[in-house]
């Protein structure tokens, strides 16, 4: 059969392409390891797992769900971003809960875009912003984030660019893949800019607890909701990818729009995985603690082997799960580098053209792997 006209514009995830080469590496004995992929590997908050099974006995468990979440998962929700970001949202009709920030990107760019308008998006950025734009009929215009200006969009250079079709924008601070928190003033400008010229803004914001001592919102700046939306998602934050659980925020109006995409195309979410994160979403500070220290002590260690590797680091705080960094000299490109060590080494690392143009030159390694692998990495490169 003939695909529809719109599959002509995109491709096959990389990461889904790359990772079944990486399982015939496998199958033919060679040990890889995978330093690509920022699924946590870490365990859910036990709680949150015990409150699921339980759950599951219910005997309401196993039919429908409502389309807006139960209330308990929407008044987590409310109560994570009080006490974390200081913001108030209302539980009832200012939070719609997703099966994960991913799936909101769809949902998202279907109730408010129409074929032709323009999206802003940033370069390097996650390939799904791009992909689903295109996938409306859409048109991406990439704004291009620079490791000189601490890889923050410049709204002066936006503004000298035609926004006559611009609908919409997507922000993620902090930003994957480079690790950028949002500078001072950043959300700020955004919500003035995308006031100014009528712009849908979109903060993708999965990335806010890892390793990162001053959590932001684009939702805790002032008029923010009047002009945007925040996803955000309980994949990295309490090691629960798999169960699939986040959430848009914003303003009742924007949430009916994308209720009405989302209440035709799935029919709610698993009564026992709401219960289960609602119990996540009120973990107290030493689950915050206990990750960090996790992951702090895996950076110390893939620093070392990014720097064995002769790659350079930027002197700044790297937020999130990933560390970026600059390929050595003497490859051609990112891919190249990221080739040679998965040849060579057995090691795998995304290279940072998988995010952007703007990625090349830089390899992006991730955390989701525990301190003993990250030696064993260090000794085959020193070997
Ligand atoms: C920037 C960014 N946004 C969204 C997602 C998707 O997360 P979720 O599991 O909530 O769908 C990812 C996953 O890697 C991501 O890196």
């Amino acid at each position: 059969m003939k695909p529809a006209n719109r599959l002509a514009f995109i491709k096959e995830y990389y990461f889904s392409k790359k990772l079944q080469e990486i399982r015939e590496m496998q199958h033919n004995g060679i040990e890889v390891i995978n330093l690509g992929i920022g699924s946590p590997d870490l365990p859910p908050p036990f709680d949150a797992v015990a409150q699921m099974q339980l759950a599951a006995k219910q005997e309401k468990a196993h039919q429908y769900q409502s389309y807006r979440g139960v209330d308990e998962l929407r008044e987590a929700f409310a109560n994570f971003y009080k006490r974390n970001f200081q913001v108030d949202v209302n539980a009832h009709a200012e939070i719609l809960p997703l099966l994960g920030s991913k799936e909101g990107v769809m949902h998202i760019s279907m109730a408010f875009l129409n074929e032709g308008d323009e999206v802003l998006i940033p370069n390097p950025s996650y390939p799904t912003y791009t992909s689903v734009t295109k996938l409306v009929g859409a048109k991406p215009v990439f704004y291009e984030l620079k490791e000189a200006q601490g890889w923050q969009p410049n709204f002066q250079e936006l503004e000298q660019q035609d926004l006559s079709k611009v609908k919409m924008m997507w922000l993620n601070y902090p930003h994957m893949p480079t690790g950028a928190k949002a500078g001072k003033n950043v959300f700020h400008d955004a919500i003035k800019f995308a006031q100014k010229h009528h712009i849908l803004l979109v903060n993708d914001n999965p990335y806010s607890f890892i390793l990162n001592d001053q959590p932001d919102s684009l939702l805790a700046y002032p008029e923010a909701k009047e002009v945007g939306l925040e996803l955000n998602s309980l994949s990295k934050t309490f090691n629960m990818a798999g169960w699939r659980v986040g959430a848009v925020l914003g303003s009742k109006e924007n949430l009916q729009s994308i209720l009405k995409v989302k209440s035709n195309m799935d029919s709610g979410m698993f009564l026992p995985i709401q219960l289960g994160a609602a119990v996540a979403l009120n973990e107290n500070e030493d689950w915050f603690k206990n990750l960090d220290f996790i992951y702090q002590n895996r950076k110390t260690k893939l620093l070392e082997l990014v720097q064995k590797l002769g790659c350079q680091l930027e002197e700044r705080a790297l937020v999130g799960l990933f560390v970026w960094a600059k390929i050595p000299s003497g490859y051609k490109s990112s891919e190249e580098f990221s080739e040679h060590i998965l040849q060579t080494h057995h090691l795998f690392a995304a290279p940072g053209t998988v995010f952007g143009s703007a990625g090349e030159g830089y390899i992006r390694f991730s955390l989701c792997v525990d301190e003993a692998t990250i030696e064993k990495a260090i000794k085959r490169v020193e070997a």
